[in-house]
Order: C-alpha cells, then structure tokens, then sequence
C-alpha cells in the first residue's frame, strides 16, 4: 500500500518537475533581433525568404534548411516530420522523399502541404502553404545524383520501405550494408521511389519576434489580379 502511495507521489513529483523544467526553458536568440519592417518587404515572398534563410545560415542557426512538411491524406488527418529543403525557386519549394512513404501517399490522396522554418537566433518563422507536384523522374534521379554517397545509401535502402514496419535491426543493418556497398559501386545508381517533389505556394508568412513580444507577422498570398502576384497583408500576432 505505502509502495502505491510512494509512486503516487514520485509520479506528482516528476510531473511537477517537469512543469517547472518548462517553465524555466528560454527560446535561445541572438545578441539581438533583427527589426523586420513589412514596408520595405519586396512584393513576392521568395526574395525574402531566400534573404532570411541566407541570414540564418551565416548567423549560425544550425541547419537553417531543415524544415518541418506537414500532410494530410483522404482521412484529413494532419501529420508532420522533418525533410530538407533542396532548393527554392520561381516554381517553389522542393524537397525529396520517397512516394511509398507515409507522407508521399498522403500526397498522392491530397496533394496539398504546409512547410515550417524556426530560426531561433534571428526569432524567425516562415510558414508556407501551397500545391504539391511531383518533378519527374528526370528531376528526382537528378536530386539523388546530386547528393551525398551517404544520402544515396540512404535512399537506396529506404527504397519502396520507409515508413514501413521494420521487423528487425539486422534488417536493417543488412539493407544499408548491402545499399553503401551499391552507392560505392554505381555512383548513379537511382532509387525507383525517390520523388522530387515542388510545392507551389498560394501563401507565405513571415514573422519577426519582437523584444517586447509585439510581433511583426507578414503574410504573402497569392493574387493574380495584383501587380506581381501578390498580396501583402499584416496579420495580429
Ligand atoms: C534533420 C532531418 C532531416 C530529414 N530529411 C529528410 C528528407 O529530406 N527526406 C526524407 O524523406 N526524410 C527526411 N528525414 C526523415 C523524416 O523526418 C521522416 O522520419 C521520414 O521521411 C519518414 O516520414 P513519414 O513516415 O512521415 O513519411 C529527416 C529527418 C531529420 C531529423
């Protein structure tokens, strides 16, 4: 009985703990936030964001280009994970993953995604939201060639699996093995799933923290009947 109450009581202690764990913790930012003034933003998103993320990178944000995709399949049901951004361009944003994988088959039911960047340092966020294509297979063996002998392996052993049910480490093990061996042998050798994949914006936002918490949010949404395609619109932070 007094073992119950005691765990009881550990169990009170460590969430209370944890509570006060999260309290305590602090978004790191640099000496000091950039002044972000929606004025002088140009009048198309991309400029600004290729700006932000190069500032980010030489401001020494670790791995500026990672970024959170988040999906939805039939079902609605949102989900998220990491992916990195290969490039952004006149056309979007691009990222590569396979098309067997949960999120590519969410893709597939309903080809629409949301992006999310934090930079920390400069107390940056950029959400962007749009349609997602498929490159071509042209394009998607081109994003694999142009990467690392690693993320080839990588590709190569998640081919067609990732996202599956793994049955065992020794699979898995077996399966990289046999993938590094490959990338060693066939430099351009091709994963048949690996997808390059554009999201073509409809809106972008832009927010800037602010020391005092009055926060800048910029929002870009797209509007043909504009001069250069888009809207600018201030939104409450
Ligand atoms: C920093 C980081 C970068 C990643 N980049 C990619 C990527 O570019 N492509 C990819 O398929 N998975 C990438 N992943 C793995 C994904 O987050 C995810 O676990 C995997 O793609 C399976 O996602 P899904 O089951 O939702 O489809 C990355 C993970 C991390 C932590």
């Amino acid at each position: 009985m007094s073992d119950v109450r005691d765990e009881a009581a550990d169990d009170r202690a460590e969430a209370q703990a944890f509570r006060e764990l999260l309290r305590g913790l602090r978004v790191p930012h640099g000496a000091e936030l950039p002044v972000f003034d929606p004025a002088r933003a140009p009048g198309a998103p991309l400029p600004l964001f290729r700006r932000w993320l190069r500032e980010a990178a030489e401001g020494g944000e670790p791995g500026p280009h990672t970024m959170m995709l988040a999906t939805a399949g039939a079902d609605g049901r949102p989900s998220l994970r990491t992916v990195m951004l290969h490039d952004a361009d006149a056309r979007g944003w691009h990222f590569g993953t396979h098309r067997t994988s949960r999120k590519g088959r969410e893709l597939a039911e309903h080809p629409y995604a949301s992006l999310g960047f934090h930079w920390m340092l400069p107390g940056r966020q950029v959400r962007i939201s749009g349609r997602v294509t498929e490159a071509g297979a042209e394009a998607s063996a081109a994003d694999l060639r142009g990467r690392s002998p690693a993320a080839l392996a990588a590709a190569l052993a998640g081919a067609g699996r990732q996202s599956a049910v793994l049955g065992s480490y020794e699979e898995l093990e077996r399966a990289f093995a046999d993938a590094r061996q490959r990338a060693g042998r066939e430099p351009d050798a091709t994963a048949p799933t690996w997808t390059l994949y554009v999201l073509e914006p409809d809106e972008v936002e832009f927010y800037q923290e602010e020391a005092r918490r009055r926060h800048v949010r910029l929002r870009y949404r797209r509007a043909p009947e504009e001069r250069g395609g888009w809207r600018r619109e201030l939104l409450w932070p």
